[in-house]
């Protein structure tokens, strides 16, 4: 099972498990799940409140799946994204390391999320 460790600043860290292979169960999920007070709104990848910085601890260098299209378009206009690093993850198909926790799915893959 995935270990999901949750950082915050002025909140105890907190390393919790994932159902990995579960394709639907999002970090913001997740965090709700486990009283983690990630800040959210719309919960569909359309308002940004959600934002979180995503890295992997596993020796490989992936970060869950890919963001939507509809993910990538939000974390450009926040500023989170340039049309380079765009071009990179539909190439490369390495997701970036901000995120939106509402819309980033768990993989089967221990990760860092900071909120
Ligand atoms: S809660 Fe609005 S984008 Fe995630």
């Amino acid at each position: 099972m995935p270990l999901v460790t949750f950082s915050h600043p002025e909140h105890k860290i907190k390393t919790v498990y994932a159902v990995a292979g579960s394709h639907t169960e999002t970090v913001l999920n997740l965090a709700k799940n486990h009283q983690i007070p990630i800040a959210f709104d719309c919960q569909d990848g359309e308002c940004g409140t959600c934002l979180v910085k995503v890295s992997s601890l596993a020796k490989k260098d992936r970060m869950s799946g890919p963001p939507t299209e509809k993910e990538r378009n939000l974390l450009k206009q926040l500023g989170k994204l340039t049309d380079e690093e765009i071009s990179r993850i539909l190439v490369d198909d390495l997701p970036p390391s901000w995120r939106l926790a509402c819309q980033m799915i768990v993989r089967d893959e221990d990760i860092l999320v900071e909120y």
